[in-house]
């Protein structure tokens, strides 16, 4: 989508970090937006920052829990009612838990697979629809440098992340088929400066480990993450290279400098009939 001046943007996690910096660009772009996410009064304070900051937008707010397939049914007729349409569909939301795979709960796997895989199932189900109609779109779906290299303590996001990886192919070579100018794009950083190591405040309570010492609830490894998320890249430079791909139809986005030699160790592993090469995001 080249002029995207008055088109319709829906943000899922777009109350804060990556997600609300792209709704910042979208709308300094004079994009009207649908942001939806599980925090609400983050969701409150993001709209009022919005309109703050950008005259002559509109912003609509939905507290909606991505992984729940009737709310997100929810927020694809409000965009409907709203809007009439949407055009650019971001699935972003997502969570961070951590653990090595054998201390891992069934409630640790549901809670992060419900959130960063069937969000962006759901997210594609309920608005791929309203983008092909009118045969003018773009989706991006969030995956992370995680969906392209599987480093250790993080089974269920690097499970998630490579089949978002995967429904994002999927989709590019379907679009392409079926002739639809409708474009499609894989967001894959490395670490970004946002509240994702305290991704165990929105995790519900039905969701939760009994006991309190809980790694994929906030514990030690959200901790040791915090220092590198920290010193990770600003989230508005990621939201100008998702910008940059809307605009040009980019398909992978890699954020970081150096993402590439990752990319380049696996996939020369594989053919090379080597084991997998040891990464941790840089
Ligand atoms: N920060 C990083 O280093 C990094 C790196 C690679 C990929 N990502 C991905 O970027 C995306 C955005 O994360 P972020 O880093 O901005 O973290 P963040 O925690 O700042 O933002 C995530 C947003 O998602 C929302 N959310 C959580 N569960 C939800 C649910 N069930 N339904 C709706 N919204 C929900 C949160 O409330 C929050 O506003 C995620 O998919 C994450 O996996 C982040």
């Amino acid at each position: 989508v080249e002029e995207l001046e008055g088109k319709v943007a829906v943000v899922t996690g777009g109350a804060s970090g990556i997600g609300l910096a792209m709704a910042h660009r979208f709308a300094a772009e004079g994009m009207h937006l649908l942001l939806a996410d599980i925090e609400e009064g983050a969701l409150d304070d993001a709209a009022e920052a919005l309109h703050a900051a950008h005259e002559g937008i509109t912003v609509r707010t939905s507290v909606t829990d991505v992984s729940d397939g009737e709310a997100m049914d929810a927020l694809a007729a409000d965009a409907r009612d709203s809007f009439g349409t949407v055009h650019v569909v971001c699935n972003n939301a997502g969570v961070g838990s951590g653990g090595q795979l054998h201390t891992l709960t069934t409630r640790d796997w549901e809670w992060c697979l419900g959130v960063n895989l069937w969000g962006v199932i759901h997210g594609i189900r309920v608005f791929l629809p309203m983008l092909l109609e009118q045969g003018e779109g773009h989706v991006v779906n969030t995956a992370s440098m995680a969906g392209l290299i599987a480093g250790p303590y993080m089974g269920p996001y690097n499970a998630s992340k490579f089949a978002v990886v995967a429904i994002s192919e999927t989709l590019f070579q379907e679009l392409r088929m079926n002739g639809s100018d409708v474009g499609v794009s894989v967001l894959c950083p490395s670490w970004v400066n946002t509240k994702i190591h305290d991704s165990a405040r929105n995790r519900p309570d039905e969701l939760r480990n009994p006991g309190a010492d809980d790694l994929a609830a906030g514990g030690a490894l959200s901790e040791m993450l915090r220092g590198v998320i920290e010193a990770g890249l600003p989230p508005e430079e990621v939201a100008e290279q998702v910008l940059a791909a809307v605009r040009s139809k980019h398909f992978y986005i890699l954020t970081h400098d150096g993402s590439e030699v990752a990319v380049s160790a696996r996939a020369e592993a594989i053919v090379g009939n080597e084991p997998p090469p040891f990464f941790m995001p840089q």
